[in-house]
């Protein structure tokens, strides 16, 4: 299993929300952030005022995945969120090993816990079948 963390544009985030339901990948966590990459930061007059902006707005996805899914949800979130041709800032995807996961309400954990089906519901279609 693995936690894919993207980070994108807030203006990328509809193609990269389609491009993952295009794979299948629905379940995720959303957070509005803000960050700094090798650029560092830009020079803004506010009021007069010359300010370093050095934290711009992003928007941060958590998706907890199985490994068969781990390079659609990479690419998804790469193709979604990558400018006409690659522009600075466009974003980061990191990929981070992870030890468990709980579904809360069956208390069934690991592999099964982290896929749009739990045990339960997978097994009551077994039985319908
Ligand atoms: N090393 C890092 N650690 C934590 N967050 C990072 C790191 N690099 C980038 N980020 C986050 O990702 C956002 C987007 O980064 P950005 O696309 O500017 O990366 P970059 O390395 O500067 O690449 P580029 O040169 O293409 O801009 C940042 O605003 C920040 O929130
Ligand atoms: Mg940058």
């Amino acid at each position: 299993m693995k936690l894919i963390i993207g980070i994108v544009r807030p203006e990328k985030f509809p193609d990269v929300r389609e491009a993952l339901w295009k794979e299948q990948v629905h379940m995720m966590t959303v957070v509005d952030v803000r960050g700094c990459g090798q650029q560092k930061g830009y020079l803004e007059e506010y009021r007069g005022v010359i300010e370093e902006v050095t934290l711009h707005r992003k928007v941060m996805l958590l998706i907890a995945v199985n490994e068969s899914y781990v390079k659609k949800t990479v690419d998804a979130i790469c193709g979604g969120a990558r400018s006409n041709g690659g522009k600075i800032g466009d974003g980061k995807i990191f990929v981070l090993p992870l030890e468990d996961c709980m579904r809360i309400r069956t208390g069934e954990n690991g592999v099964s816990a982290i896929g749009g089906e739990s045990k339960e519901a997978s097994a009551a279609k077994e039985r319908k079948k």
